[in-house]
C-alpha cells in the first residue's frame, strides 16, 4: 500500500516522493533529447519565436516569475519545507545548514527562466547541473517531488498571476529541465566524483591558502572550469572551486581558497586542512574558455580569488604559440588582496601577447596601479568592442562589472561568466 497524502494541488504523494498519478511534468515523451529541447525552445529572432507557443510560454514563465521575486527566500523556504515533507528521504542528502543551497537553487532558477529561449546556453549549463547531481545520490522519483514542490511554491506565492496557463508554463518548463539533466546524468559515462588526496597546504595570509590535491584519476576538466568540492571536515557541504592550473601530466590540482565571513567550508579549508586529507571532487563545469578559432582578442577581468580560472587559461595559452592579445585587469580592493599578481606578472613578462593591469580600490596610490573598482576602471578604457571578455570574481563584482560594460556598449554575447563559482 501506497503511504502518502494530498498535496495543495490535489496530487497523491507516496512517501518516497513518487506521486502516484499526476505528474503533469511528464507530459512529455520520456525519450526528448537536448535536439528536442532546443527545437521546442526557438531561438528568439525567429519569427515562429515571436508568434509561437514556445515565446508565449516564456512570457508566462518570466511574468509570474517576475511576482515571485520579490518574496523568493520565503518561496525557496515554503518550496524545502514542501520537497522534505513530500520526500522525506532527499532530505539526508542535503546538510543541516540549507542558507547557501536555498541561494544556489534560486540562483539556478533565475539562470535559467532568463536563459530559457537560449538553447545554446541553458542546455550545455543543465547538462553540467544533471551530471554534477550525480554526485549527491538524486534519484528519478526526486525529480518527480522536486516539481510537484518548485509549482506549488510558485503557486502559492505568484498570487493573481497564477493561472491555469501560467501552470502548464511551469509544469512543461520543470518537465524539460528535469529530463535534459537526467539524460545528460544517465549518459554520462565517467564517476559520479573523483577522490582526491591533500599533498600540500600552505597559507598565504590569515585568510587565504592555496592547497594542492592529486586524484585517483584525471578530472577531465578544462581551463578555466570549476568543480563542486567536499572536504572531510565539512561533509555533505559541496562548495565551488576553480582549478588555478591547466589539466597536468600527473593530474595534480591547484586551488586558491580565502576565507570568507560565515563561509564554514572555505574557513575550514584555509584553517584545518592537512596534508592526507580526502576530498571529494565533482563532475567539471563552467562554459568560461578563450575560443582557439576565434580572431578576437581577449579582456580578463578577474576579482580576488577569481584570478584562478584565468591563470589555469592563461597557462594553457601559453602552450599554444599563436594567441590572442590579451588584457587582464586583476581587482582587490588593497595591494595584499592582489594575491598572484607576482606570479601573473612573471607570466606577462615572458608572454609579450598578454598586459596584466593590477586596479585597486584604496589609496595610497603605488605606481603602475589602477584606482576604482574592476568596473570603473575596465570600462574607463572603452566598450572593447570587437574582444571577448571574461569575467570571474563574487556575485557582486560580476553583476557590477557585467552590467557596467553592458551600458558602456560591451555586447551581451562576447561577455563570458560563471554565474555560480562563488558564493
Ligand atoms: C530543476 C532541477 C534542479 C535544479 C535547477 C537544481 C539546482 C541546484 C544547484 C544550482 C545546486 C548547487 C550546485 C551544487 O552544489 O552542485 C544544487 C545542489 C543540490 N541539489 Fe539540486 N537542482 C535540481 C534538482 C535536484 C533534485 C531533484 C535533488 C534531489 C532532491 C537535488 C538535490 C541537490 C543537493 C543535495 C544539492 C547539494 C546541496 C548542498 O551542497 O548543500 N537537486 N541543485
Amino acid at each position: 500500500m501506497t503511504v502518502g497524502f494530498r498535496s495543495p494541488q490535489g496530487v497523491r504523494i507516496a512517501r518516497d516522493g513518487s506521486t502516484a498519478r499526476h505528474r503533469p511534468w511528464r507530459r512529455r515523451s520520456r525519450t526528448m533529447t537536448a535536439d528536442a529541447v532546443r527545437s521546442a525552445i526557438p531561438p528568439p529572432d525567429r519569427q515562429a519565436y515571436r508568434t509561437g507557443t514556445a515565446a508565449i510560454m516564456v512570457r508566462l514563465l518570466r511574468e509570474s516569475y517576475a511576482e515571485v521575486a520579490p518574496r523568493a527566500e520565503e518561496a525557496t523556504r515554503f518550496f524545502y519545507a514542501m520537497l522534505f515533507a513530500i520526500a522525506p528521504a532527499t532530505r539526508e542528502l542535503f546538510a543541516a545548514n540549507m542558507e547557501v543551497q536555498r541561494s544556489r537553487f534560486w540562483r539556478a532558477l533565475v539562470h535559467i527562466v532568463q536563459n530559457f529561449d537560449r538553447p545554446d546556453e541553458l542546455v550545455p549549463f543543465l547538462h553540467q547541473l544533471g551530471r554534477d547531481h550525480r554526485k549527491f545520490g538524486v534519484l528519478d522519483a526526486h525529480y518527480d517531488a522536486m516539481g510537484t514542490a518548485l509549482v506549488t511554491s510558485l503557486k502559492q506565492y505568484a498570487g493573481a498571476a497564477w493561472t491555469p496557463q501560467v501552470e502548464k508554463a511551469w509544469s512543461d518548463a520543470y518537465g524539460l529541465i528535469a529530463k535534459t539533466m537526467q539524460e545528460a546524468a544517465e549518459a554520462e559515462p565517467g564517476p559520479a566524483w573523483w577522490t582526491a588526496r591533500v599533498v600540500d597546504h600552505h597559507r598565504l595570509t590569515w585568510d587565504l591558502a592555496v592547497v594542492r590535491v592529486t586524484p585517483d584519476r584525471p578530472v577531465p576538466y578544462r581551463a578555466g572550469q570549476y568543480v563542486g568540492v567536499e572536504v572531510p571536515q565539512r561533509p555533505r557541504l559541496w562548495r565551488y572551486l576553480s582549478p588555478a592550473n591547466a589539466p597536468r601530466p600527473d593530474g595534480s590540482i591547484e586551488f586558491h581558497v580565502r576565507a570568507v565571513p560565515g563561509g564554514s567550508v572555505s574557513r575550514s579549508i584555509v584553517g584545518h586542512t592537512q596534508v592526507g586529507d580526502t576530498w571529494r571532487i565533482g563532475a567539471p563545469m563552467g562554459l568560461m574558455t578563450v575560443d582557439r578559432g576565434s580572431d578576437r582578442d581577449v579582456v580578463m577581468v578577474a576579482g580576488g580569488t577569481g584570478t584562478a580560472p584565468m591563470r589555469a587559461i592563461l597557462e594553457e595559452l601559453s602552450g599554444w604559440g599563436d594567441n590572442p592579445e590579451v588584457t587582464m585587469f586583476v581587482g582587490g580592493r588593497t595591494r595584499a588582496d592582489l594575491h598572484d599578481l607576482d606570479t601573473l606578472t612573471a607570466l606577462a613578462a615572458t608572454n609579450p601577447w598578454l598586459k596584466v593591469i593590477p586596479v585597486v580600490e584604496s589609496y595610497p596610490r603605488m605606481v603602475g596601479m589602477e584606482y576604482g573598482t574592476l568596473a570603473d576602471v575596465v570600462t574607463r578604457f572603452g566598450a572593447w568592442p570587437d574582444r571577448d571578455v571574461l569575467v570571474c570574481g563574487s556575485p557582486v563584482m560580476i553583476r557590477a562589472t557585467v552590467s557596467r560594460m553592458l551600458v558602456a556598449g560591451t555586447a551581451l554575447d562576447r561577455i563570458i561568466y560563471d554565474p555560480f563559482t562563488l558564493d
